[in-house]
């Protein structure tokens, strides 16, 4: 599998930490030190389908594809506009696609689990020309009067069109069987024999320094198996596009492995965590600020509730 286009989609509200310190018993010193998070986007006018609507039309722009070239259509999310029809059959709607279409959910690790997915399909020669969602609307599911919860999310798309080639060359999925450290609890107790849930269930819950704790090791044990698989040396992969939740969490992975910051891009401080759209959406970044070259070896890995994690290696390829 290769990577032939890459797309995002933004919402225009960005909101600064000064604004949630308005609000919130915080401050912008306590989240940046804390998180490296400086501002977030936030949807206020668009949906969530609007902006994967965007990511995937650049990402089929860039690829030279027209939606009716699109075997399959997968989308990463645990935050589509509906539960059903899902945020694929949305977006196949919008861009006139005429091909299956389902949801993901591996929460952060939703897009290195639809890459896997998306490359099984190939594998079995089921379809060639692929096209990857990864977008979430987070400030519908954090709590906005918790300090602890809200600063950290924003919301994003991101989209890869991907076809048969030689750049993947490793692939590694986990779920930990840990579902209590980071979870958000679906809708219930409609029916009149079952009570309503309390209100704060029904927004996302962490244990901040467990999760952290999970993501510092899963980081650390991912990105050594994937480049002993490779027979590769740390300093051998150009960009290390880690998941986006933390810049301490991103700093301790890059001070593990020895190596210098420049291999370790971020946008955290812009974009806050989008979960499972943040490592597409910094691959667009990277790409269109020409930092990745033909045969640069790339290392993405993410973690995230369940606990998932997913890790990948590409010798790029366009
Ligand atoms: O993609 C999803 C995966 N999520 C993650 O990877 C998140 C991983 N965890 C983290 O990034 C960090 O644990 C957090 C950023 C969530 C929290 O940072 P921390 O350094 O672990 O802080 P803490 O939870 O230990 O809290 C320290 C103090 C507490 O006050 P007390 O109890 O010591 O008085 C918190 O109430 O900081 C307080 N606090 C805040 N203060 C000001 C928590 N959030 C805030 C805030 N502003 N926004």
């Amino acid at each position: 599998m290769k990577i032939l286009g890459t797309g995002a989609g933004l919402p225009a509200r960005r909101v600064y930490n000064s604004e949630l310190a308005a609000f919130l018993d915080t401050s912008d010193e306590w989240i940046v030190s804390h998180t490296g998070i400086q501002t977030r986007y936030v949807c206020v006018e668009e949906s969530l389908t609007d902006l994967a609507e965007a990511a995937g039309r650049q990402a089929l722009r860039n690829a030279g594809w027209t939606a009716k070239d699109m075997d399959l259509l997968i989308a990463a999310t645990i935050s589509g506009d509906y539960i059903t029809p899902s945020l694929a059959c949305r977006v196949a709607e919008r861009l006139g696609a005429v091909c299956p279409a389902f949801d993901v959910n591996a929460a952060c690790s939703g897009f290195i689990y639809a890459l896997e997915a998306a490359d099984a399909f190939m594998a079995a020669g089921k379809a060639e020309n692929i096209l990857i969602l990864a977008c979430e609307e987070m400030s519908k599911h954090v709590d906005w009067t918790d300090r602890s919860i809200c600063p950290l999310f924003g919301d994003g798309a991101g989209a890869v069109a991907v076809s048969c080639g030689g750049a993947l060359r490793y692939m590694h999925l986990t779920a930990a069987g840990n579902t209590a450290p980071l979870k958000m609890r679906a809708p219930r107790g409609n029916s009149p024999f079952q009570p309503d849930v309390p209100q704060e269930d029904k927004f996302i819950r962490m244990s901040g320094q467990e999760v952290f704790k999970f993501a510092v090791q899963s980081i650390e044990k991912e990105v050594g198996l994937a480049l002993a698989a490779l027979s590769l040396a740390p300093e051998d992969v150009h960009l290390y596009l880690l998941h986006q939740a933390n810049l301490r969490i991103i700093e301790s992975a890059r001070q593990k492995l020895k190596l210098s910051a420049d291999k370790f891009p971020t946008n955290i401080e812009r974009h806050g965590n989008m979960s499972s759209a943040a490592i597409p959406i910094l691959l667009n970044e990277m790409l269109e600020a020409g930092k990745v070259a033909e045969g640069d070896i790339l290392l993405m890995s993410a973690f995230g509730a369940g606990m998932t994690t997913g890790t990948c290696v590409w010798y790029w390829e366009s």
